[in-house]
């Protein structure tokens, strides 16, 4: 159908929570807008939540509000089904059935995508339909788009960021305003950008699965979270933060797909003390970053805001008018959603974490006695790690507790987990060290 006899576009939206309300303010606000770059406006024919004891604002009317997903798979009306909902079920049968009713589909939910992407990717070009996931990675940065369309003639030789808005809340909070972790994490609840298991985001898990999206579109590889080696920052203390800042480093929340050699991958999120010149260690609050090299373009930076209603809803709605212009003039699979033909995409092997060769931060909680430090030193000695930077605490009030803090040259991060593991079993050593890598 062309974009002369399409009057407008429907869409049926999965999903009443925050990304489902940005999405019905933002087509409120900025309908004209939309309207002028699209060519028609976009109709909301329904809005499907769950709990029917909840208060909902006026923004859904009464006769567009429903609580059986069904409907919208089921209303021929409906040309876009958005879901919005989020977790793997149902989300994943209601989408599967959206495509093979016939529907395009559009989606913000990550964990979907990053484990069953490939397959549903594969069913909705088979079945003639669209399925975009823009605000999935990094809300509102268009990150996907930049990777399929902008940089499709290019290689991307490495790219890292941060891609969990709340973890890098509550760094961030954490460093600059003496707010305690769990502080830090309800402020990020309420502001909408936390998963609904915040486990998800604290833990790290939410950035492994847009890291795998990532590198599918950077790299042409079929990926799934596991193969991401994944910390969360929920080990991060406050005490950690002071010393990474007397060595002039921050803590953020990195996410890392890079070539390493053999062909490998090496793919990781944990937090890592990053220097406070690197571009990485200025984005703060639920800022995300995109840092990306292209085998011919050089450096290039994103920056945005991660996670939010409108910010993500901004990248929801881009992808509507995607798939609209994409309806309106008969075409689908256009642009291939992964940046590769599905035929091109391989399996690539991943660097084991062990083989990783990296700079660390150690603070060792001992007691402060005579040969201390040689038993540290030469635990550390033993296993091939060598100290770069030494700080000793004082001592706590009262007691003969103190921290030895070092920073080390670089070393493999086996060699590291080895030297722990001998430190953790010094019986001058008090609790286990915390370690973090320094992300050069
Ligand atoms: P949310 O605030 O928890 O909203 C989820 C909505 O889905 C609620 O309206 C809920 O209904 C509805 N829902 C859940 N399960 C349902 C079911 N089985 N049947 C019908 N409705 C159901 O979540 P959100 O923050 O908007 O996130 C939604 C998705 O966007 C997730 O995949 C998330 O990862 C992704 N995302 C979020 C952000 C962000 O900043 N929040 C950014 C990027 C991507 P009730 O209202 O009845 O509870
Ligand atoms: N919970 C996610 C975050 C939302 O904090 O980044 C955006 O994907």
């Amino acid at each position: 159908m062309s974009v002369t006899n399409r009057s407008e576009i429907r869409v049926g939206i999965l999903g009443a929570g925050t990304v489902g309300h940005g999405i019905l303010n933002l087509l409120r606000d900025n309908a004209k807008t939309v309207e002028a770059r699209l060519g028609a406006p976009i109709h909301v024919r329904r809005v499907v939540a769950r709990d029917r004891a909840k208060s909902r604002d006026s923004m859904i009317p009464a006769e567009r509000l429903s609580f059986d997903p069904a409907e919208v798979i089921a209303d021929p009306e409906i040309d876009i089904v958005v879901e919005v909902m989020g977790g793997l079920e149902p989300a994943h049968t209601l989408i599967r059935q959206a495509i093979e009713a016939g529907k395009h589909v559009v989606t913000a939910n990550k964990a979907l995508i990053a484990e069953h992407g490939d397959a549903l990717i594969e069913l909705a070009e088979k079945k003639g339909v669209d399925l975009y996931f823009e605000a999935a990675v990094a809300g509102g940065i268009p990150i996907l788009r930049v990777l399929r369309e902008a940089l499709a003639s290019d290689r991307v030789v490495s790219l890292s960021g941060i891609v969990n808005g709340t973890s890098n809340y509550i760094l961030s909070r954490m460093q600059s305003g003496n707010v305690e972790f769990a502080d830090a994490l309800r402020e990020a609840q309420e502001k909408g950008y936390a998963e609904a298991d915040p486990t998800l985001d604290v833990g790290g898990g939410d950035a492994a699965q847009k890291l795998t999206i990532l590198a599918t579109l950077a790299y042409g590889a079929r990926l799934v979270p596991k193969d991401v080696h994944t910390v969360g920052i929920d080990a991060v203390g406050a005490v950690d933060m002071r010393f990474a800042d007397r060595f002039g480093y921050v803590i953020k929340p990195i996410a890392v797909a890079k070539r390493a050699h053999a062909g490998q991958l090496d793919l990781r999120v944990h937090p890592a003390l990053v220097a406070k010149t690197h571009p990485l260690a200025t984005v703060n609050g639920a800022l995300n970053v995109i840092y990306l090299e292209g085998a011919m373009l050089g450096p290039c930076i994103i920056s945005g805001l991660g996670a939010g209603a409108l910010p993500t809803a901004m990248s929801v709605v881009s992808d509507i008018m995607d798939v609209a212009r994409n309806l309106m003039v008969g075409a689908h699979s256009r642009v291939p959603v992964r940046a590769y033909q599905g035929t091109s995409l391989e399996v690539q092997p991943v660097q084991p974490i062990g083989e990783l060769r990296a700079r660390h931060y150690l603070r060792v909680p001992v007691r402060d006695l005579p040969g201390v430090l040689a038993q540290v030193a030469g635990a550390l000695g033993k296993h091939g790690v060598s100290i770069e930077q030494m700080v000793q605490d004082q001592k706590l009030p009262g007691t003969d507790a103190t921290s030895i803090v070092l920073l080390t040259h670089e070393a493999k991060d086996a060699e590291v987990r080895s030297a722990l593991e001998e430190l953790t079993k010094l019986e001058t050593v008090l609790e286990r060290p915390r370690v973090l890598r320094i992300e050069e």
